[in-house]
């Protein structure tokens, strides 16, 4: 049920009433007068010859509504007010309403959302951070609006890291057991966290080590055993510890595919796009212009000799003249490898900035080849960097990367911290649940372009537009139903201002569902939330629906938070924002 389409074809039927062939528009007010508002009468001035205040009044006095009051007011809105039997009406309609009023879209798209970007062998780092929460409530948004989504968390697994990692833990004597030893020892998630950090400090120093992992990588590449065989145990290690850590961010995944099936596609994919005449040979190496008109236009020189372009958009790099394959050669095997599989409107990929050259450069080799269909949206959503209180990327006090684990292990102490000053219970579980939820809602509520600075105590004040404090408000309504002992509720009507105000957000909160999914980002989502729970705590502090002794009244009051809480869940769910029973 979409009030504001109502509204405007009450108002279509009214113009035609009254002579005029229009559509008007209608949007939400701010002005606090009214509900929604109507500002088409001034346009029509002109085309009709006549005064717009005339015109508006035309048009009002040809409705007939009981659900909506209109008004004109100077010099010609149409001011729109929800009577109170409206709201009545529209209350019951969304608490009944197995959507809570949402419409699903039209058309419903079929998606792939790739927003892992994991890399086997090495730890999850805060850089993964946001495109698992974004990723994860882009996929719910898009699955509540009716489309068929499939995220995959493709995986990094074919790269140096690999060979680094193996080298390493056999010349620290842990692969001796491969390699002809007796005993065979089994590797550890412990190994495989100390070992790569140590082998990649030392490929930067040690030139012949570094060498020898970029054979032992190719051996890998080439399933040569043992190589291969090492690498299967480090892979099956490494995503049991990568799913539990993105399990504890709530995010998951159906394909847990990587790099390495795209491997197998790279020769076809190179293939097609040297058949379609797009390769160029480039000192020994294939490249794939995609620059367009104004694009790479060389200006200058850097000051290291090299040539400076305004509009940078290099060629495609797509395989060496040692005949590997790159990055970027894999995600256009990877668009091939989706192509064959699904047929999907859309393919959206959620990291940060630092891809957008990648991405771009892909896309464009993927539709002057036709690896993407002309009518398949490749789309690439940039997230902004989390930042420390210092503005610059968020990092460790010595200066590195932040483990995930490390950051989910800190939310969980200061929620802990939060839930003991409460004098609630402050297990795992809850601390996890609020922890989370902080840093979610934190992250989300931001426009997902944009850099954020990462507050660890605002985002877990139990106070204001936090996680913690929606959690904590559907806490509240749990208990007061449970306090109510399984009273039902009944029909309900509107007669106060509170409740009228939890109407009004409500279908707030319901339009902002659209302005997410046309804008990719959960903001509106966020801040609309957010509304609809500080209104239900203004109902609820001025209405004692424990004793209150108008049994219908109580009735309507009881089905009324019901219906907060049906809307407020449905939301956080889109958030990936779980309730603990208490805190
Ligand atoms: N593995 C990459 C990284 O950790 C991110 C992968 C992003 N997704 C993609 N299809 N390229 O930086």
């Amino acid at each position: 049920m979409n009030l504001i389409k109502e509204i405007e074809k009450i108002l279509k039927v009214a113009c035609e009433k009254a002579g005029y062939d229009e559509n008007l528009s209608v949007s939400f007010s701010n002005m606090g007068n009214c509900d929604f508002q109507c500002n088409g009468c001034f346009a029509l001035s002109k085309k009709y010859g006549k005064n717009p205040y005339d015109i508006a009044e035309d048009i009002v006095s040809k409705i007939d509504a009981t659900i909506f009051k209109f008004e004109v007011s100077r010099p010609a809105f149409i001011n729109i007010k929800v009577s109170d039997e409206g709201f009545g009406r529209l209350a019951n309609f969304l608490l009944a309403d197995e959507m809570g009023g949402l419409e699903k879209n039209e058309v419903s798209q079929k998606v792939l959302l790739d927003y892992g970007g994991a890399n086997v062998a090495k730890a999850l780092h805060i850089g993964h951070l946001r495109p698992a929460i974004i990723g994860e409530s882009l996929k719910r948004l898009y699955r509540l609006l009716g489309d068929e989504v499939i995220s995959d968390v493709h995986l990094g697994d074919w790269g140096l890291q690999m060979g680094l990692t193996e080298l390493q833990l056999f010349e620290e004597g842990k692969l001796d057991g491969y390699f002809g030893g007796k005993e065979k020892y089994d590797i550890t998630i412990e190994d495989l966290n100390e070992a790569y950090p140590a082998a990649n400090k030392r490929k930067a120093t040690d030139e012949e080590f570094k060498k020898k992992a970029e054979e032992w990588t190719l051996k890998i590449q080439q399933k040569e055993s043992p190589y291969y065989d090492i690498y299967k145990v480090i892979r099956e290690l490494s995503v049991k510890e990568i799913s539990a850590n993105y399990l504890k961010l709530g995010a998951s995944f159906e394909l847990w595919k990587g790099e390495s099936d795209a491997h197998d596609f790279c020769d076809e994919a190179v293939n097609i796009i040297k058949e379609k005449g797009l390769a160029k040979l480039s000192e020994g190496a294939l490249i794939v212009e995609v620059a367009g008109e104004g694009e790479n236009v060389p200006a200058g020189k850097n000051e290291d000799g090299t040539i400076r372009y305004n509009n940078p958009m290099p060629p495609c790099l797509i395989q060496k003249s040692n005949g590997a394959y790159l990055y970027a050669t894999t995600d256009i095997a990877t668009i091939l490898m989706r192509n064959k599989e699904y047929t999907l409107d859309r393919i959206e990929y959620v990291t940060d900035g630092r891809q957008k050259m990648h991405f771009n450069q892909v896309f464009r080799v993927c539709k002057k080849s036709g690896i993407s269909p002309q009518e398949q949206k490749l789309v690439h959503v940039i997230n902004g960097t989390m930042n420390g209180r210092d503005g610059k990327p968020f990092k460790t006090r010595s200066g590195d990367t932040v483990k995930l684990e490390d950051i989910i292990a800190m939310l969980m102490d200061k929620a802990k911290e939060k839930l003991v000053s409460n004098g609630a219970a402050s297990d795992d579980e809850t601390a996890l649940m609020i922890g989370v939820g902080a840093m979610k809602f934190g992250d989300l509520s931001n426009t997902v372009s944009k850099d954020y600075v990462f507050d660890i105590d605002k985002f877990m004040a139990f106070e204001g537009k936090t996680g913690p404090y929606l959690q904590y408000m559907v806490v509240r309504i749990n208990s007061i139903l449970e306090k109510l002992n399984g009273k039902q509720g009944g029909e309900i009507f509107i007669d106060c201002e509170e409740e009228r105000e939890i109407l009004r957000t409500i279908i707030k909160l319901n339009s902002s569902y659209q302005i997410c999914y046309r804008e990719r980002s959960l903001n509106a989502l966020c801040t609309a939330l957010y509304d609809l729970a500080s209104a239900f705590a203004t109902f609820y502090n001025n209405h004692n629906i424990i004793n209150e002794s108008d049994e219908n009244r109580q009735k309507s009051f009881i089905s009324l938070i019901t219906l907060v809480r049906k809307k407020m869940l449905q939301a956080l769910d889109v958030l990936a924002i779980n309730v603990p029973k208490k805190m």
